[in-house]
């Protein structure tokens, strides 16, 4: 098995779109390691659209663009590599890739073939410039074929943005993970809409085909070289949110922001080894929503708890207020499985501040500021 946790790593579209080349590729791999990224579990690299030539050569490979890439790819690969961490890249199931470069259709075999001669560990496989006449899972099952045939173990990062039921077929085609939504921005909006597609893709989440809820905006703070714009400056605490959010879901985690020049805030959300853990627990149980106590407005979706029960025995519980007001939410132990009799009750540890409790009483309530949210790693105690 490729991968049996939630991928992580680090890629290039959200911050740099086509102003891509190689040094800032190797800086990045460099920094992957000094920020301490790396040691958290972010191993991935990956180039996304926008790398190759506009032609193929003459016998139908695709070719990097020497401007950027003026030692080719391998080379890339093999300084990623050199650093203990993994390679990826980008291509697309239609004739042209999403910023019109060559797309990987009718080439499959011989672009998997080109992918596993660089040394590339992982593919990002996009959805723009498709046929009409070929259904997306006949696509998408060329290239897991191709990649599953090359010799070398790629990871196959689908991306067809939950278009034409992505979930009910995704899993017949061998990708590792898929993107279940439209690109994300960096935006509290953007983040919220998110957030709110998932709960009906929550079955279909599985361990080794991962649902994957786009790309971090943590830390993009609207810089102006952005490639996705910024509909709104999103704050600390969205950000915060979104983290927590992708993680208690289990979704894969790669950084967009520059991490060559990020913030303290943007390195200590995207280093939280505690909400890490979380994402990444080898159980990869269902999440699942508790029907707060306090939740009156049922049909805004806005004021949300979640938990996930997790391999050690612990329950990773979730309380988010997607509202535009403060409230109070909670949840009743009994929601989670623990009845009034069962002498347990929990001790909490809220994952961004540090605080303990122990809840009393069966139930636990909490004020969460607008936009924001808690995030608990919960041991059953006796009561
Ligand atoms: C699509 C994808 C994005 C990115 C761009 C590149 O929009 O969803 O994540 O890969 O293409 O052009």
């Amino acid at each position: 098995m490729i991968v049996t946790t939630p991928p992580m790593g680090w890629n290039t579209w959200n911050t740099f779109g086509k102003n891509i080349n190689e040094q800032l590729i190797l800086k990045s791999a460099d920094k992957l390691i000094d920020t301490g990224l790396f040691a958290c579990g972010y191993n991935y690299i990956v180039i996304d659209d926008c790398w190759s030539l506009k032609e193929r050569d003459k016998n139908g490979r695709l070719v990097a663009d020497p401007e950027k890439f003026p030692n080719g790819i391998k080379y890339v690969a093999d300084y990623v590599h050199s650093k203990g961490l993994k390679f990826g890249i980008y291509s697309c199931c239609g004739t042209m890739t999403c910023g019109d470069y060559p797309g990987s259709y009718e080439h499959e075999f011989i672009d998997a073939a080109t992918f596993a001669e660089w040394g590339v560990d992982f593919l990002k496989y996009d959805f723009c410039y498709r046929t009409q006449f070929v259904p997306g899972d006949i696509l998408y099952k060329r290239m897991g074929l191709a990649l599953a045939n090359c010799g070398r173990d790629i990871l196959f990062s689908a991306c067809s943005w939950g278009n034409d039921e992505t979930e009910k077929w995704i899993k017949t085609t061998g990708a590792h993970m898929f993107r279940s939504t439209h690109d994300i921005n960096d935006s509290w909006g953007s983040i919220k809409k998110i957030f709110m597609e998932q709960e009906r893709l929550h079955p279909m989440n599985a361990q080794g085909c991962f649902n994957d809820m786009d790309m971090l905006i943590v830390g993009m703070n609207g810089q102006k070289e952005s490639y996705i714009p910024q509909l709104s400056a999103t704050t600390f605490n969205e950000y915060k949110t979104h983290f927590s959010a992708w993680c208690l879901f289990g979704s894969p985690l790669m950084i967009g922001c520059d991490i060559r020049n990020m913030n303290e805030d943007a390195k200590n959300i995207l280093t939280n080894k505690e909400l890490i853990a979380i994402d990444q627990d080898r159980a990869y149980r269902q999440p699942y929503r508790l029907d707060s106590i306090l939740h009156w407005d049922q049909a805004s979706r806005e004021r949300n708890v979640y938990a996930r029960h997790l391999e050690n025995g612990d329950i990773a519980i979730g309380i988010f207020n997607l509202g535009d007001t403060d409230y109070a939410l909670g949840f009743n132990l009994d929601q989670l499985g623990l009845s009034r009799i069962c002498g347990k009750t929990l001790k909490m540890k809220e994952l961004w501040t540090g605080e303990e409790s122990i809840i009393k009483n069966e139930t636990y309530l909490t004020k969460v500021e607008a936009h924001d949210c808690r995030i608990y790693r919960a041991s059953l105690i006796d009561a």
